[in-house]
């Protein structure tokens, strides 16, 4: 039997999804993709699972789209079959919240994956980039749109059009991702930061992730009649009741993430 190209393991109440061809610099194929798509929906399921984290290489997050698997695909493949795109929306119906823990390349695709997690955290080393143009394409899962929405018009531009990548610093400062830390601390930040988010009332966390989410997808005052709703629907959880007497009681709650 062949490897897996996604490895899945768990710590406490975090799911962790390494991503696994890493001599190809995990450049995502359909299968990976397939494997990805299929173990963040088991971990969403999993109601012992409160937190995802993906990951990939100490040298690669993922170095893109598999321009290999790519390049003798016509329209019809790509349009008609829809290769390799097909898949790569599953990320988004989790309803869990899910980090990126990224070192090294997340170039193109990978970018593109990376930005479609909820919370990045980046090692020192990272690099983000579109470099598709490049290859005469242009970036075909969400970079050209989740881009600007992340580090403005211009910064977006000028890494759409001249293919250059921007350091972890960089990023940071343009507000892709949350925290840069030393690549040797890097799954202990990630994995801490999951734990923490899977210690908290899951129907509070799953609202939230949405609430924040709407910022990105509805006109503002939209968006705030959404995180009213969910703000008041949480006065019917056990878990709000449970939080807000254990804070005047001065002791830790007991959420039963109901
Ligand atoms: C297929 C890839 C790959 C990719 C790297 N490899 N990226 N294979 N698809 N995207 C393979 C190389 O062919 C090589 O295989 C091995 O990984 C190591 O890569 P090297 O190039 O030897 O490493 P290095 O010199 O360190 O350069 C690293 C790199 C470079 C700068 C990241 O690999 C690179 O530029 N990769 C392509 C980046 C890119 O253009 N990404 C966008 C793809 S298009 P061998 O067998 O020779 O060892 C895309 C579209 C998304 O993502 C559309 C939505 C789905």
């Amino acid at each position: 039997m062949s490897e897996s190209l996604v490895l899945t393991d768990t710590q406490g109440r975090v799911g962790l999804i390494t991503l696994n061809r890493p001599k190809a610099l995990n450049a995502l194929n359909d299968a990976l993709m397939d494997e990805l798509g299929a173990a963040l929906l088991a971990f969403d399921a999993n109601e012992d699972i409160g937190a995802i984290v993906i990951t990939g290489s100490e040298k690669a997050f993922a170095a893109g789209a598999d321009i290999g698997a790519m390049k003798d695909w016509t329209y019809m493949d790509v349009f008609g079959a829809d290769y390799i795109t097909r898949n790569w929306e599953t990320i988004r119906k989790v309803r869990k919240p899910v980090i990126g823990a990224v070192a090294g390349y997340a170039l193109g695709g990978g970018c593109e994956l990376a930005m479609m997690c909820d919370i990045l955290i980046a090692a020192d080393t990272a690099k983000f980039g579109q470099p598709e143009i490049k290859i005469g394409i242009l970036p075909g899962a969400g970079g050209t749109q989740r881009l600007p929405r992340a580090v403005g018009k211009a910064k977006a531009m000028d890494l759409v059009l001249t293919a250059r990548m921007m350091d972890a610093a960089e990023a940071e400062r343009a507000g892709l991702v949350s925290r840069v830390v030393p690549a040797d601390k890097l799954m202990e930040e990630a994995m801490d930061a999951a734990t923490v988010i899977a210690s908290m009332s899951l129907p509070a966390v799953m609202m939230a992730k949405e609430a924040v989410n709407r910022a990105y997808e509805a006109p503002l005052n939209d968006g705030l009649l959404f995180e009213r709703r969910m703000f008041h629907s949480l006065f019917g959880t056990h878990d709000q009741k449970e939080g807000m007497t254990a804070f005047m009681e001065k002791r830790k709650p007991e959420f039963r993430n109901k």
